[in-house]
């Protein structure tokens, strides 16, 4: 009888150990946690809905803002500052143990184009110009340093002309200060906040062409001694492209220069566009089951990458929480949750990798 009893709580401990390894991860960051922070972008919508922040506590371990802390957002003129939106995200992560990365301190768009102008409506000097993106970056790192490991310094400011025989896109801050505006809101980020990661950060980022330029101007920049430490890789893809070697050859590439990397905007569109344009989905609402089928081939096949990088790659994080949010619009079917906020296929296939044997 004590045998018999023996063998049954052998048996049961046995079983309850095999339940327990069978057990899926709980949330995204916990089935990377060997691999690399899991991020999402919010909006301030996201912040209000207490279930939503329940589904970010879950699966992130890294946020970023989407818009509030964009120069022409959080500064929008001489002297005045928005900060309440981006104050609840960064409390959020201060409250929760949550890492929050910085975005964004110069960008041609929704920037504080007040800087280029005096109070006549005239284009003011470079020298001046520099004067307010010092002071513009010097308070905002300052005031969210302690939370902020790390800003999205420089965005976007190489161009996708294939044919252009200037690598720089032709905005405002290019035609006024040449490339010396990313040499010096790399200085003033890094004067006000020596520990912080700075990023160079950019889409396109696996296009042979762009990532060679991405690449010579931030080897240019390093090589006079400018404080450019990890790139971002915005990730803004579609189920078509990139293939796996593009994404492997790119992050190979900024690897030889950087040792931090961070997949800042992942999203995966269902159509073939890719990148920055802002066009939107004329795909139906239901999309069909070979579209859905690429959709997780490509989700799987770009995680299996970024896994396979994993020295490299500090963060991955999504454009958006949820379909619903998407820059792209939800007919766009970009993200693991859907329009309501609900698991998709996707997810699981990402999340559940070593049981999908990926
Ligand atoms: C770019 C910017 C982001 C965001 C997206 C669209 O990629 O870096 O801040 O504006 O476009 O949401």
């Amino acid at each position: 009888m004590k045998k018999l009893l023996q063998i049954t709580l052998v048996a049961l401990v046995a079983a309850m150990t095999l339940t327990s390894c069978a057990k899926e991860p709980a949330g995204l960051k916990d089935a990377y946690k060997k691999y690399f922070m899991i991020g999402v972008a919010v909006n301030p919508r996201n912040v209000s809905v207490p279930e939503q922040m329940e589904l970010v506590k879950a699966n992130f371990n890294s946020m970023t803002c989407e818009n509030v802390m964009k120069p022409g957002e959080i500064h929008p003129a001489e002297g005045v500052w928005k900060f309440e939106e981006a104050d609840k995200v960064a409390d959020f992560c201060r409250e929760n143990g949550i890492k929050l990365r910085g975005h964004c301190l110069v960008w041609h768009s929704q920037f504080a184009n007040w800087m280029f102008y005096d109070s006549e409506q005239n284009p003011v000097s470079k020298e001046v110009f520099y004067e307010r993106l010092k002071e513009h970056i010097t308070t905002v790192v300052n005031r969210y340093k302690d939370v902020i490991y790390a800003w999205d310094v420089v965005n976007e400011a190489m161009s996708d002309d294939p044919d252009a025989e200037d690598p720089y896109r032709p905005s405002r801050l290019y035609q006024l200060c040449g490339d010396e505006f990313i040499a010096k809101a790399f200085q003033f980020a890094h004067e006000a906040d020596p520990n912080a990661i700075l990023f160079y950060n950019d889409y396109n980022e696996c296009d042979p062409a762009k990532s060679d330029k991405i690449y010579n101007m931030v080897k240019k920049m390093q090589d006079a001694g400018v404080p450019i430490t990890g790139i971002g890789m915005q990730g803004h893809y579609n189920a078509y492209e990139p293939s796996e070697d593009q994404i492997n050859a790119a992050i190979e590439k900024y690897s030889k220069i950087v040792s931090h990397i961070h997949v800042t905007e992942l999203d995966v569109r269902v159509n073939r566009e890719m990148g920055g344009r802002l066009r939107f989905s004329t795909e139906g609402e239901e999309i069909s089951p070979e579209v859905e089928q690429r959709f997780n081939d490509q989700y799987a096949m770009i995680f299996r990458a970024f896994r396979n990088h994993k020295d490299v790659i500090d963060c991955v994080t999504f454009w958006n929480l949820a379909d619903a949010d998407s820059w792209l619009g939800a007919r766009n079917y970009p993200l693991l949750f859907d329009k309501d906020f609900q698991p998709k296929a996707a997810y699981s296939i990402v999340k559940d990798f070593k049981k999908n044997k990926e």
